[in-house]
């Protein structure tokens, strides 16, 4: 086990191909200028009164400036006006942005699944209550025709069908107001749409992560335009020019969340503009990069091509060039001795301070997805040979360091429990130092016999017990964990439910931080305090992530539940944000009403448990080459003829 662990180490720091970080591929423009898009829609500004973002095609004119010196050192530019100068919107379609198509694919994937889907799911609510009814009455009358009355379960099931699609229509409708539109085109969906909120700091605008479930939702139903133009637009924003007092983040970095802002014109103030402005974190509450926004960017660029079978998009060359820039800000070498991604504080769903700095589960989960995502997408060109190299060591090494460092189950912790300390060796047992004291009396008697979780964080001297969520979530889905871990998982769910589901799924991480360790990690943040908001809030959104990885293992019936109690009170209580206190019994107290991803998180959940295949456009298997590869390694790996017996085990633990 420890000679295998030294081979992964040997595959990123220094024994493998040292290719990656040092500068080459994809800076290649040889352009001192960032990359810069603008993105502008005019129109005139007697329109401001209409109180609307859309650009109406009778009476706008368009005009929009592309930009891209960094594809390929060539510099594409676009604008357009309607040739007497005003009066239509010319807005560009998101597909031409750059106009730089490939060949149109011929995928097909679940495309007839989702047509069919689309047919059957209307947005009228008056239509799906009559069909709830019509149901009702057909079972009946089922039941009579058999010579048996219906029993009262069937009676009480045929209701909670009728009361869910109810409840389903209502979200699609929510779901449709939240749609933001750019120049007329659906973009995206906003945060939240809550009137009863006097204050709506950011939550008007576009998050990208937030956006996912809606995507998902949108692409589930056959309604690809979207999903589609949000791809593409947020690429134009990737290479916007950035800083934070005169400091610019990487390039490839995606924004956390963009707004359309409607802007009079500089040169004639009789009109106006609508741009799309992105917050890189330089707007955002303390300052956080979003490092998942472009991970979840690489996972949603993929589930498009699979669901719509249009493979166009990801085959473009400014896309391709858009995932060699994340991928290159993330596979970029620095003082790092571990695989994992090295991130501050809150660049994740969790956006603020909680104590997870460092190596924190989740956004090595997505990174993980987002690499094998990118690696099925990417076009095997001369260039980008490299890159895959890169690539593939980074998983296989991240896998390993993930499986083998983060597991704990009660065999592992009892191990912890005994560690020797202070070992100066390359085969030490405990590698990071962990002192036994540092398991937390809350976790001894949490662990359950059967089953077990990926921690939340690990650091040199330092395990971060602490049960995060959406982490343990997307390592099923993505296969970073192995299949008995993603089953442990599953198991330690069920085992703990009063916990993690309680009144309303999904609590965001366990246990809450109290006290001092309160004070000191969050920084006494009011927002955080215990049970509350991400310090141990319940997050219903986290219903989808929750729907892909009980279907990946085969175990729908576990999500089933949870959507089951989510549905007592989702729409009642007006699809809030979060939920407060330890069984998530109280709507958050600052939580959004109507917010956007708890209403698509439930969406994607009904539709999932409804069409489990589909989930397929989301998940991502073993890969038996991934495997080979490591098992290669660990067998030529020059630290393992050094050390003193060769370990015959494998590097699944
Ligand atoms: C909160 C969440 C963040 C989300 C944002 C908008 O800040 O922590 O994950 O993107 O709200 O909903």
């Amino acid at each position: 086990m420890m000679a295998t662990a030294e081979v992964a180490l040997q595959l990123y720091d220094g024994a493998g191909p040292q290719f990656w970080g040092s500068n080459i591929g994809y800076r290649k423009s040889g352009s001192s200028f960032p990359c810069r898009s603008f993105e502008r829609c005019r129109k005139k500004r007697v329109l401001k009164s209409m109180k609307s973002l859309k650009c109406l095609s009778s009476s706008c004119r368009g005009i929009r400036i592309h930009q891209f010196p960094c594809i390929n050192g060539v510099s594409h530019r676009y604008a357009a006006t309607d040739k007497f100068g005003l009066s239509h919107c010319k807005c560009q379609s998101a597909d031409n942005v750059g106009g730089l198509t490939a060949e149109s694919g011929n995928g097909t994937w679940f495309v007839d699944n989702a047509k069919d889907f689309n047919s059957t799911n209307g947005n009228v609510r008056n239509f799906l209550e009559l069909g709830a009814v019509k149901e009702l009455k057909h079972d009946k009358e089922l039941h009579h025709s058999n010579g048996n009355p219906p029993s009262d379960k069937t009676i009480q099931d045929g209701m909670n069908k009728g009361k869910s699609s109810f409840i389903e229509n209502e979200a699609w409708e929510l779901l449709q107001e939240s749609v933001a539109y750019y120049c007329g085109s659906p973009v995206g969906t906003i945060a939240a749409k809550d009137p009863t909120s006097s204050s709506v700091l950011n939550y008007d605008q576009v998050f990208i992560r937030d956006f996912i479930p809606s995507g998902i939702a949108f692409l589930l139903k056959g309604e690809y335009d979207i999903v589609r133009n949000f791809i593409l637009h947020t690429l134009q924003l990737q290479s916007w020019e950035k800083t934070m007092d005169c400091h610019s983040p990487g390039q490839g970095l995606m924004p956390a969340s963009f707004k359309v802002r409607t802007v009079p014109l500089d040169v004639d103030d009789t009109a106006t503009e609508e741009v799309l402005d992105p917050d890189f974190g330089e707007a955002a509450i303390g300052r956080v990069a979003p490092v998942d926004s472009g991970l979840w960017w690489i996972i949603l660029l993929r589930a498009y091509g699979k669901c719509s079978g249009d493979l166009s998009v990801q085959e473009r060359i400014d896309v391709q060039t858009g995932i060699k820039m994340i991928l290159r800000l993330c596979l970029a070498d620095g003082f790092d001795m571990f695989p994992t991604l090295l991130v501050t504080d809150g660049s994740c769903m969790i956006d603020r301070r909680m104590g997870i700095h460092g190596h924190p589960l989740e956004i090595q989960a997505l990174f993980y997805s987002a690499l094998l995502c990118a690696r099925e997408m990417l076009a095997p060109e001369d260039g980008s040979a490299d890159l895959l190299r890169a690539l593939n060591n980074r998983l296989i090494a991240l896998s390993f360091h993930i499986r083998e460092y983060y597991w704990i189950d009660m065999k592992k912790l009892n191990e912890i429990y005994r560690y020797k300390t202070e070992e100066y060796s390359y085969d030490a047992v405990n590698k990071f130092n962990i002192y036994p004291d540092q398991i937390s009396p809350w976790l001894v008697g949490w662990m359950p016999n059967k089953g077990g979780y990926l921690i939340g964080n690990l650091q040199p001297a330092h395990m971060d017990f602490r049960f995060f969520s959406l982490g343990n979530l997307w390592s099923i889905v993505s296969n970073l964990a192995t299949t008995d871990q993603s089953h442990a998982i599953l198991d330690l769910i069920e085992a703990k439910w009063a916990d993690l589901v309680a009144d309303m799924p999904f609590k965001i991480c366990y246990p809450a931080l109290d006290g001092q360790e309160w004070q000191i990690i969050t920084g006494c943040d009011p927002k955080n305090t215990p049970w509350s908001y991400h310090n141990g809030g319940s997050w219903p959104t986290l219903l989808w992530q929750l729907t892909v990885a009980c279907i990946k293992m085969n175990r729908p019936e576990i999500a089933a539940k949870a959507v089951e109690v989510a549905e007592k009170r989702l729409s009642r209580d007006k699809w809030p944000e979060y939920y407060d206190t330890k069984r998530g019994r109280f709507i958050g107290k600052q939580s959004r009403l109507f917010q956007t991803w708890s209403i698509a998180g439930y969406l994607v959940a009904k539709l999932l448990l409804a069409n489990p295949g589909a989930a397929k456009i989301l998940i991502t298997e073993e890969d038996s080459e991934l495997i080979n590869a490591l098992s290669c390694a660990i067998s030529s790996s020059p630290r393992r003829r050094r050390g003193p017996k060769p370990s015959q085990k494998t590097y699944i633990v």
